[in-house]
């Protein structure tokens, strides 16, 4: 399974989205110079940045019929773009960057025509990049890994990487439903207690990553709480119905969500190692 994955990426990402091929491709290697923990500056993405905000810059001068300032962000567009090739290379031969030289001539000769045809010509240069990497270089180098977060197994003290955690958590849960359909509720009520200890356990990996407990506290809040005080005792009373209404609730507000905001791109980040 985990060649398999390896394999499809060395290629190319292939997903089906209606009649359309979606197609996404890891970015060029050079690119992660311009990224942490290599560098704290971000400058190819405000380089994309500043050709967004040129880009705009020209037209609204032609409008205003202020050549002089169009030409000012022409040539900023022009080195920003020739500057994406020196940044990374691999990049450099999919560039337009006759296009962006002649539409610099074409607003100094406030050639209209010219300008309509290279800008439209450089302009299309962007999404054909930004399909295939944007979304790829966001999950690589933007997305905090989970893979380097541990979770200490409060039952058997050991520490358990992020995933292993989620899968012991998880097995408790289902224990507890196959024992207390299994009428062996004794052992349902051991392995709840295991359950709520390990869930509590996971709120303790917030704070690697977030420095506000806002962001905490609205999967582990004040109702979350109360779940668990209820799922503990219906454990203990052994009221099959509570232990079920809770544990949906907790799927729900807990697990779900936090899956919807983690789990996904944290999938596709590791499928892009
Ligand atoms: C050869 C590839 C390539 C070309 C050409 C390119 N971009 Fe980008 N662009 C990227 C990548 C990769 C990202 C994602 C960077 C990141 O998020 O750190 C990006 C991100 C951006 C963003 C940030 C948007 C967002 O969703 O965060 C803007 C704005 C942008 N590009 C504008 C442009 C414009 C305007 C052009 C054309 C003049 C252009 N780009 C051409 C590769 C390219
Ligand atoms: C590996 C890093 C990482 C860990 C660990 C982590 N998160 Fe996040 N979380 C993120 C990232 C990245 C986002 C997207 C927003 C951002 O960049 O801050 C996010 C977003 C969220 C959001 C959406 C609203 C917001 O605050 O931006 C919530 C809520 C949240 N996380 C809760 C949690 C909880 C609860 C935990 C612990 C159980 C947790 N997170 C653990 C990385 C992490
Ligand atoms: C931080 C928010 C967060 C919370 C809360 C959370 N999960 Fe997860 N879960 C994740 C992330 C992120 C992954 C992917 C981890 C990875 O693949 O490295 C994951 C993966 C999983 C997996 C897949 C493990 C595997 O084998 O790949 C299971 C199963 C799972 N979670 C169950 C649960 C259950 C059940 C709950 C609630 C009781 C829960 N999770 C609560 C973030 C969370």
């Amino acid at each position: 399974m985990r060649r398999f994955s390896v394999l499809i990426i060395s290629f190319s990402f292939v997903a089906i989205s209606g009649a359309q091929e979606v197609k996404l491709e890891k970015p060029p290697k050079d690119i992660s110079k311009y990224y942490p923990p290599n560098s704290n500056k971000f400058e190819f993405l405000n380089s994309m940045y500043s050709m967004s905000t040129a880009f705009t810059g020209i037209f609204i001068n032609i409008q205003e019929n202020d050549w002089k300032n169009a030409e000012k962000w022409a040539k900023n567009l022009r080195d920003n773009y020739i500057g994406i090739g020196k940044m990374v290379p691999e990049f450099d031969k999919s560039l337009k960057k006759d296009e962006v030289e002649l539409l610099l001539k074409a607003v100094q000769s406030k050639d209209q025509k010219g300008i309509k045809r290279y800008a439209d010509v450089v302009g299309k240069s962007c999404p054909q990049c930004h399909q295939r990497y944007k979304i790829t270089t966001k999950v690589m180098y933007h997305y905090p890994s989970f893979e380097v977060i541990n979770v200490e197994d409060p039952i058997t003290r050991n520490q358990n990487s992020f995933k292993d955690h989620m899968k012991k958590m998880t097995d408790s849960m289902k224990k507890v439903r196959i024992y207390i359909e299994d009428g062996k509720l004794d052992k349902a009520q051991l392995e709840g207690s295991n359950f709520i200890k390990r869930f509590k356990a996971v709120s303790e990996s917030c704070s690697e990553c977030h420095s506000s407990k806002l962001s905490e506290q609205l999967y582990y809040g004040k109702d979350m709480d109360e779940k668990i005080q209820l799922l503990s005792k219906a454990l203990q009373s052994k009221n099959k119905e509570e232990v079920y209404k809770n544990l949906s609730y907790i799927s729900e507000y807990n697990c779900s969500k936090c899956h919807n905001t983690h789990q996904t791109v944290s999938n596709i980040k590791e499928l892009l190692k």
